[in-house]
């Protein structure tokens, strides 16, 4: 054989060195190779059991192996990009290290059943820890909540002033968008977790494996139940990458509101030193990066979420080296939003809110108009009627210039006499909240039970 390549029986030339290092992946896919290893002691199990290996042949392998496993783990391990892949240099040392028995290793797999295995144990567990830190988020996110249940700011619709809510109901919105990202992870874990192992290159393996040693070993919940599927399928990837662009769009209209609610014009919070950065030219300016960032990393993730669609529209069955560019795309997904799960958390934590700034806004544009018309309706008036005439003492305090509640009564009645004084309760903007006290509403009082319902809900 004049090649180091363990595919090297039917070659008879050296692979062309730029071929080499364009086929090559291992620069990247070695980020599988303690999985990828304890994958493989999983497999020799099968091969145990079905009569493959001796036991003694079985003890060198798995010997073998978390020898591997240790150097991986402590970086010590010499990965050769002329053995293309990780699953390459690990049965190679492997081979290198213990002689014959590692030799056996790859019978009844191959390398497109390894990868679909390694990859897929791989995002399991990435999930897990994606999972635990949007936890930690969401914590951060009740504990504020908490501190401001009664803090009043104003709400939007069109980015206009529309009706006063509390900031501790707008962060349990931002809560309530991370709980259904837990959810959606959750419920691609369930899906994903299926073991394509014994798929083989394509047709499965002629040796009488039980496919459910390794599935056991590995904690998959079942096997996949078509080996052409079991190779090719990447939906595992695309929908997590989807899960991932999902939790980055949420993530980045929070910092959008960061960003606005940061600058002077708005002024409802202030962000610690220790999280914005300066500007070379302009010596006043604290700038809000952190956020601007995770709102421009979110066009990079997104961006691999197509590139991973398109990566697989036009594969033919089974396996194709494509599949190959599934990785550094996911790979950079996953790192990129576990760091702005955690740059958000930050942001969360220390941002603190200027509340009489907030309460000053809230006030302005007639934010009670429609309390004024519920009054109304309360009191007989068809709400038709009743959104008119709240419309008209609108346009009389804007002709003053002075808000709703600095009317009198005397003009409110000329508007309709079905006014009374009690009516200015219900135009202030602790009367507008406290109203609202439904569940899931803004007022104060169901804001405090929301978080402690939130919190329980985490512990569990
Ligand atoms: N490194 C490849 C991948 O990531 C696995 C190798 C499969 N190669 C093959 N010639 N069948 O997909």
């Amino acid at each position: 054989m004049t090649t180091n390549k363990p595919w090297g029986g039917r070659f008879s030339g050296e692979t062309n060195a730029f071929v080499e290092s364009f086929t090559a992946s291992v620069h990247f896919d070695s980020r599988l190779g303690v999985v990828d290893a304890r994958c493989s002691k999983a497999h020799a199990k099968t091969l145990l059991e079905s009569g493959v290996l001796s036991q003694s042949e079985y003890d060198a392998i798995v010997e073998g192996l978390e020898k591997i496993i240790t150097r991986i783990e402590a970086d010590d391990f010499p990965w050769d990009p002329s053995l293309e892949d990780v699953h390459m240099n690990i049965e190679a040392k492997l081979i290198e290290s213990i002689g014959e028995p590692g030799r056996k290793l790859h019978t009844a797999r191959s390398r497109n059943d390894q990868v679909a295995s390694a990859f897929k144990l791989f995002l399991l567990e990435s999930g897990d820890d994606l999972r635990a830190s949007l936890v930690e988020l969401q914590t951060a996110l009740l504990e504020q909540a908490a501190d401001h249940a009664h803090t009043i700011m104003p709400g939007f619709t069109h980015l206009q002033n529309a009706q006063p809510i509390t900031f501790g109901h707008h962060l349990m919105a931002w809560f309530e968008m991370f709980d259904r990202d837990v959810s959606r992870l959750v419920d691609w874990q369930r899906r994903t977790n299926v073991s394509p192992m014994g798929s083989a290159a394509l047709a499965g393996t002629s040796y009488p494996i039980d496919r459910s040693v390794f599935q056991k070993a590995m904690g998959f919940d079942g096997i996949s139940r078509n080996s052409l599927d079991g190779v090719s399928d990447r939906d595992y990837a695309i929908e997590l990458v989807g899960v991932l662009s999902t939790i980055m769009m949420h993530l980045s209209r929070c910092c959008e509101e960061v960003i606005l609610w940061n600058t002077p014009a708005f002024g409802f919070i202030t962000l610690p030193d220790e999280l914005c950065t300066g500007s070379s030219i302009m010596p006043q300016k604290k700038n809000p990066d952190v956020a601007e960032l995770v709102r421009g990393k979110t066009g990079r993730v997104i961006g691999h979420l197509n590139g991973l669609l398109m990566l697989m529209k036009g594969q033919p069955l089974a396996y194709n080296r494509d599949n190959q560019e599934d990785k550094e795309a996911t790979f950079d997904a996953l790192d990129t939003t576990s760091q702005c799960i955690k740059a958000m958390t930050l942001l969360v934590t220390g941002m603190s809110p200027n509340t009489e700034r907030m309460l000053e806004l809230a006030a302005q544009g007639h934010p009670t108009a429609t309390d004024l018309a519920d009054w109304l309706v309360r009191h007989g008036v068809p709400f038709r009627s009743a959104h008119e005439i709240s419309g008209k003492a609108v346009a009389i305090a804007d002709q003053r210039h002075v808000e709703l509640h600095q009317l009198s009564l005397t003009d409110l009645k000329e508007l309709s006499d079905v006014f009374e004084e009690s009516v200015f309760d219900c135009l202030t903007l602790e009367g507008s909240v406290a109203a609202r006290n439904h569940p899931g509403g803004t007022a104060p009082d169901t804001v405090a039970v929301a978080v402690k319902a939130a919190q329980e809900r985490l512990r569990t």
